[in-house]
């Protein structure tokens, strides 16, 4: 039974756009799971972070630790949970666009725009045909947009794609230099020196495809940017790059012209998607991206962080040794409660958010090509450099399960699953062997613990291909391990 009454709006970061991120999950439901099985002075490991909300509320509470699989997903729970509460003011006081990053951003910017100033010129024109530029603030039908979305269609038609094009545009005066430096054999150059100038990786595999033009170059040069202070040797302007990273993560992520991710680019035929892609590709990302550092600096300082808060990256496993009486949590990554939120379809992360870990990385990967060797699509990094869980295979997630229970519960720790029912992948797989899905996960749990709970609450789900339906959201306590 829930028993204690939390703050009903907790303060929360803004967060990505995320499938199966809790934000709306933690108000009166999962805060209260918390609160009630954490002791005071407790530590929290978030294994499965995402967009790093929970980790977020967690650390103004207890101790915690976060994990992801995905590099972006550390670098938001970084910004939001590793500061030392004795200088987090002075920090967020000392973060200055103006100084931190604009001098690399407009160098790299400017370099890039006088490279493709006739692209960029048309892109203008064919952005500012519609409404939402010519009458600011009123609210057009479709029909107001119809001559700019045929020229922008016809536009966007024209072999505009930079990277992995099938004709050849050598030839193409205007713009051979721009297309000289997306080219395969200049793209190896920058393989193996990443930090190699202007930075192009963004405007080169996704302008005109999750970008316009214009987005792209920006993208690309607060990422060269921030890499400089990276590779400092300065930890507080390491530091400094860990908050503009996220921002940047945070703006790439609500500027895609993708629905709400990057699993598929839209297609062109339809009207409302070209004018819903156009929309989206008239979003200022420097404008976005200071925005999103004030909101974070504003929200982190409104809020009192627990210390000792660290984020970590890698597989859940990475986490855990094999001891000889089974496997446990290594001793930095001991807790009093592990929180876990796993994928529950078979739909990879490291798909439908690949743009964003590429961004985070920053290492012009290798893009996965069909069998005619065609970039695909979607522009995902090949294969074996996207993470694939076990909890999306239907082969191993019940192996999963068992194996991070029973690590939590060898090491002494409560156990919180958030699962979706009926829609996990896991509850499918019992519904399927005619058993009962929710009695099964119970049992599951209670191999290692001595108490097992089940709390529900039903939601309209907002995850892919499923959005609008009616959903429990469930979270499956697991405490007193039996060891
Ligand atoms: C449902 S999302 C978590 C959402 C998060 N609780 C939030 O509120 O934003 C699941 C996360 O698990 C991560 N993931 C999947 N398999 C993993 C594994 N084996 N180890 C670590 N992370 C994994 C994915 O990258 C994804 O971010």
């Amino acid at each position: 039974m829930i028993t204690q009454t939390t703050d009903p709006s907790p303060a929360l970061p803004q967060t990505i756009w995320y499938m199966g991120v809790k934000t709306r999950v933690l108000d009166n439901f999962l805060d209260q799971v918390l609160q009630d099985n954490v002791p005071r002075g407790g530590t929290v490991l978030d294994l499965f972070s995402g967009t790093g909300v929970v980790s977020a509320y967690c650390s103004q509470h207890f101790r915690t630790l976060s994990n992801d699989s995905q590099l972006y997903s550390k670098v938001l729970a970084s910004a939001f949970i590793e500061h030392d509460p004795s200088n987090k003011g002075p920090f967020l006081d000392s973060l200055n666009f103006e100084e931190d990053l604009k001098s690399a951003f407009e160098a790299n910017q400017d370099q890039l725009h006088s490279l493709f100033g006739p692209e960029l010129e048309k892109e203008k024109t064919c952005l500012e045909a519609f409404s939402w530029e010519r009458e600011k603030g009123r609210r057009l039908g479709l029909s107001a947009d119809i001559e700019a979305i045929e020229v922008y269609r016809k536009f966007l038609s024209e072999n505009r794609v930079l990277y992995g094009h099938s004709a050849d545009r050598s030839q193409n005066s205007e713009l051979k230099s721009a297309w000289e430096l997306v080219g395969e054999k200049s793209l190896d150059t920058y393989r193996s020196q990443v930090h190699q100038t202007p930075a192009v990786l963004v405007t080169a595999y996704y302008a005109h495809i999750y970008f316009s033009l214009k987005q792209a170059i920006a993208i690309d040069s607060l990422r060269h940017a921030i890499s400089k202070l990276e590779t400092t040797e300065d930890p507080v302007l390491k530091r400094k790059a860990q908050h503009y990273l996220a921002c940047l993560l945070h703006v790439a992520s609500v500027s895609t012209s993708g629905t709400s991710h990057f699993a598929q680019p839209r297609h062109l035929n339809k009207d409302s998607e070209i004018r819903s892609l156009a929309k989206r590709r008239s979003l200022d990302i420097l404008e976005g991206f200071l925005e999103t550092s004030s909101n974070l600096k504003n929200y982190l300082r409104s809020i009192e962080l627990q210390t000792g808060n660290r984020s970590f990256r890698g597989d859940y496993r990475s986490l855990i040794e094999d001891a000889p009486s089974g496997p446990r949590y290594k001793a930095e990554a001991q807790s009093d409660l592990v929180y876990m939120d796993p994928p529950y379809t078979s739909d990879n992360y490291s798909r439908f958010y690949h743009v964003l870990e590429v961004l985070a990385e920053y290492d012009y990967p290798k893009l996965q090509r069909d069998k005619q060797g065609k970039v695909l699509r979607g522009r995902y990094p090949q294969i074996e450099q996207r993470f694939q869980s076990g909890f999306c295979s239907t082969g191993k997630v019940e192996q999963e399960f068992t194996y991070a229970l029973s690590a939590a519960a060898r090491s002494g720790a409560t156990s919180v699953i958030s699962y979706s029912y009926p829609t996990g992948l896991l509850l499918k797989l019992y519904s399927k062997k005619q058993q009962d899905p929710l009695e099964e996960f119970k049992k599951l749990c209670g191999q290692f613990y001595k108490e097992v709970e089940l709390h529900k609450r039903s939601m309209m789900h907002s995850g892919q291909g499923d959005r609008n339906l009616a959903i429990d959201e469930i979270l499956l306590v697991g405490k007193g391990s039996r060891k």
